[in-house]
Formats: C-alpha cells, sequence, structure tokens
C-alpha cells in the first residue's frame, strides 16, 4: 500500500504546460523560427536550461552561456508574467479533492516538480498547506529523467521509494519516478506514458 504520494506540478495540478509553450513560443520567434506544439512535447517536465537546449537545437542556433542565461531569463519573465494570473480555478479537475482525501487517509504528500517557480504556483493556488515537503528546481541539480527529484522527495517523507507513488504527466518524469524505484502513475496518453505502471486521463478518476 501507498505510504507517500509524490506530485509533479506543471500538466498534474496545474495546466502550466500552455504557459510555458507560449514563452518558449515567443523566444523561438524571436530568434526567427516554428515552434510547434509537437517540439514542447520533448521540454514537459524537463528543466528550463536543458528545455533552452533542446529549443535551440530545433531552431539550429548555436549561443554562448551567456546568451543561454539571457534567453532563459525572458522566457522566464514571460513566463511569469503569465502565471502572475493564475487562480485557484486553474486547479486541474479532482487533483485538490485527490490531495484531500489522501490526507485524510494519512498518506504522506510531496510535490517532485523541476520548476523554480513551484512555491510561487502553489501559493497561487491556494494549496501549499497539502504538501508535507516540496522538493522543486531550487533544490535539485539533476534534471528528470534523472531520479534526485523523487529520491528527494521520498527522503523528505521518510519513506523509502518503493513506498512511494510518483503522479506524472512527462515521458521523462515518469522514467525518472521508475529509476528512483517507485511505483508511477501517468496522466495522460498511453502512447507517451507506456513506462508508466498504470495510465489514467486525470486525477478525478480517483476521487
Ligand atoms: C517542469 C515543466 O515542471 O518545470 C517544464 O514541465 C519546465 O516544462 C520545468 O521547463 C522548469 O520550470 P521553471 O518554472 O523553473 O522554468
Ligand atoms: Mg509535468
Amino acid at each position: 500500500t501507498m505510504k507517500g504520494a509524490i506530485f509533479d506540478l506543471d500538466g498534474v495540478i496545474v495546466d502550466t504546460a500552455k504557459y510555458h509553450y507560449l514563452a518558449w513560443q515567443a523566444l523561438a520567434k524571436r530568434l526567427g523560427f516554428d515552434f510547434t506544439e509537437e517540439d514542447n512535447e520533448r521540454l514537459k517536465g524537463v528543466s528550463r536550461m536543458e528545455s533552452l537546449r533542446i529549443l535551440l537545437e530545433i531552431g539550429g542556433i548555436e549561443a554562448g552561456e551567456v546568451e543561454r542565461l539571457e534567453m532563459a531569463e525572458m522566457k522566464n519573465r514571460e513566463y511569469v508574467s503569465s502565471i502572475s494570473k493564475l487562480d485557484p480555478s486553474e486547479i486541474l479537475p479532482g487533483a485538490r479533492e485527490y490531495l484531500e482525501l489522501l490526507r485524510g487517509r494519512g498518506v504522506k504528500i510531496a510535490l517532485g516538480s523541476a520548476s523554480q517557480n513551484a512555491a510561487f504556483i502553489l501559493s497561487r493556488l491556494g494549496i501549499a498547506r497539502l504538501f508535507d515537503a516540496v522538493i522543486d528546481g531550487t533544490k535539485v541539480s539533476q534534471a528528470k529523467p534523472d531520479p534526485e527529484v523523487f529520491l528527494a522527495a521520498s527522503e523528505a517523507l521518510g519513506l523509502r521509494p518503493s513506498e512511494c507513488v510518483v503522479f506524472e504527466d512527462a515521458a521523462a518524469g515518469v522514467q525518472a519516478g521508475k529509476a528512483a524505484g517507485c511505483k508511477v502513475v501517468g496522466i495522460g496518453s498511453p502512447d507517451i506514458l507506456h513506462q508508466a505502471d498504470r495510465v489514467i486521463a486525470g486525477l478525478y478518476e480517483l476521487i
């Protein structure tokens, strides 16, 4: 039985993927190339700098370290300006109810996200108090599919990875969860998330 639940944020609790996409697309446009929704699938769950690396590869653009940091900052300013308007109505269907249900059953809950904006987003959504631990992009150095974020999250809950279930919408995140030794529930399409132990369409299926 599950003693701990570790949730990815973007795409699992809130649909911020569209804001990430718009911000990356704006950067691509400035750099003179198109960035499609299909390309964007590759960025899901991936850290900011790794996302930029993939984006520049798609655009066939070379850039040095300093320039890359400027580009990432430009993207983040655009992204932060969209998410400053986030409100609780944007919590994905069933997410709050499922978190509350688990808490009621005594299951420990952690966030396991690559985002450096995670704490800000949780506070905008008014659900920060539902988490026993928050492991995010400010606390880990290895991007998913590396298991670091989920290992750190289970440790923060005082549990073994095998006692925890990871909830993930990204292929890289599912891989990271499996590599950590957790059970993984994929949220989205079985075509993309086939490595998960189970795939559901949304957390509303579990309440
Ligand atoms: C992940 C998103 O949760 O966080 C990625 O799925 C994003 O798309 C990554 O790049 C890093 O987010 P941020 O907010 O630190 O740029
Ligand atoms: Mg995600």
